[in-house]
């Protein structure tokens, strides 16, 4: 079965209806599926076995606690990029020992958590961070075990503001670069290199980039190995991408194919740090409609969900399908084609409350006629989502569900106006009068 599913025209997660979450929870309304999650982190750890991968989950994609104590508990390690996401890992009990620590910026009070911690790895993005990690490890009578971060050069065809492995991105470094660099590790006494690593992009729906990167990368590991380094883990990242619309995601196992039999010529194991093709399908937004407008031509849907909960289609355009979580009669659910003529529907612009012409969640969508009070979801909001809400307009951030089978439990619950005012409310000046 599915995990979101339709049945006597009602949406479910699992064995649980969506609209009586939202009843007894509120809206907006983030809800996850434990099976969805699992079923994903399975597939991963199964179409890699032969590499022994370690399935880092790329704790930036969604860092609600419960979530990672559930993947932790089936074996998932960790990607984190702060110590705040390093905190939380430790905090729902995952392993720092399975836990690779990258970006771009480092500070030197991050790097001593982090080998204080006991991480697998750096993942070090540039000379100079290559520097602080040597300089805060010889401090600390330790020496750091590090990977270099390198752009392959590949094209991952996917939107720009999350494509990552090509020359002239702020990450990592170039494949000439890394080789010199890789020669200064040795003079550094603080350290060992014991990965190569590589992140070339989010939402990659094809397997050409990966075949072409990872054969750069067999080729470097010899070479850095040729140095003396003794590298044993081949770091491929994340990037795998889902279906927002419908069919123009790859199997895992598709991946697969081109990484593994390249891999396994390094007599390396593999790290993955993959983010939305766990967690990305695995959750929705439910939004309750608060009025319906007609401005011109444009018909809106003013709902309570806006960007502050869900910022992608506002921040990549990006689409994620809406839909009635009651569907009327004779109208399928939810279409497989947004594209085509859908009889019953009319083309509305999704939107919340929020001061912005930005703030919309789907522009032009077709839909069936809705009311003030009906619910909505929006798929495809498991990863990037609650992760990147903020309180602008001063709202609350959702509360969020973890659905089991027929039960369903808050694993956040839905921020009060005191936890948003209160930092602020000791500096106030006592009110005159
Ligand atoms: N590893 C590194 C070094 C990364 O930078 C990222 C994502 C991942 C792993 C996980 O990538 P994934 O498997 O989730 O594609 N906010 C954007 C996505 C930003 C991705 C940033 N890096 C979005 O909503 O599409």
């Amino acid at each position: 079965m599915e995990p979101f599913h339709y049945q006597d025209h009602q949406l479910y997660c699992e064995s649980v209806p969506v609209a009586r979450l939202a009843e007894t929870y509120g809206t907006p309304l983030y809800i996850y599926s434990r099976a969805a999650l699992l079923e994903q982190l399975q597939a991963i750890q199964h179409a890699f076995a032969a590499l022994k991968p370690l399935v880092c989950f790329s704790v930036k994609a969604n860092s609600n606690l419960s979530l990672l104590q559930l993947l932790a508990e089936h074996g998932s390690a960790f990607d984190v990029v702060s110590s705040g996401e390093l905190h939380r890992v430790q905090t729902a009990g995952g392993d720092p020992g399975k836990t690779v620590f990258a970006g771009v910026g480092k500070t030197d009070a991050e790097i001593k958590a982090a080998i204080e911690a006991g991480v697998l790895m750096f993942n070090v993005e540039s000379e100079a961070e290559l520097e602080a990690i040597n300089q805060v490890a010889l401090s600390m009578g330790r020496v750091a075990p590090i990977a270099l971060r390198v752009n392959p050069d590949v094209d991952p065809k996917t939107h720009r503001y999350i494509s990552t492995g090509k020359k002239q991105s702020k990450f990592g470094m170039d494949i000439e670069r890394a080789e010199r660099v890789a020669r200064h590790v040795q003079a550094l006494p603080g350290l060992e290199m014991i990965g190569l690593h590589m992140h070339i992009g989010s939402q990659i729906t094809t397997v050409e980039p990966y075949a072409g990167a990872v054969a750069k990368g067999v080729d470097l590991i010899s070479r850095f190995r040729a140095q003396g380094h003794p590298i044993a883990w081949f770091n491929m990242g994340g990037g795998f991408g889902i279906a927002y619309r419908g069919p123009e995601a790859k199997a895992i196992s598709d991946f697969a194919k081109v990484i593994v039999p390249q891999v396994e010529s390094t007599g390396c194991r593999l790290v993955l740090e993959p983010g939305r093709v766990i967690a990305g399908n695995s959750g929705l937004l439910v939004s309750r409609v608060i009025f319906t407008k007609t401005s011109g031509e444009k018909t809106f849907l003013i709902q309570d969900a806006a960007m502050n909960d869900l910022i992608r289609p506002a921040l990549y355009e990006s689409f994620h399908k809406v839909w009635p979580v009651s569907v009327p009669a004779g109208l399928p659910a939810p279409p497989a084609d947004f594209e085509a003529e859908i009889p019953g529907t009319a083309p509305c612009d999704v939107v919340g409350p929020v001061c912005e012409s930005g703030d919309f969640l789907a522009k032009d969508r077709p839909l069936p006629p809705l009311h003030r009070g009906d619910l909505l979801a929006i798929f495809s909001a498991g990863a990037y989502g609650m992760v990147m809400a903020s309180n602008y307009n001063t709202r609350p951030r959702a509360a969020e569900i973890l659905v089991e089978g027929d039960q369903a439990r808050v694993v956040r619950r839905r921020e009060t106006l005191d936890d948003l005012l209160g930092p602020e409310q000791e500096f106030l000046k006592p009110h005159a009068g």
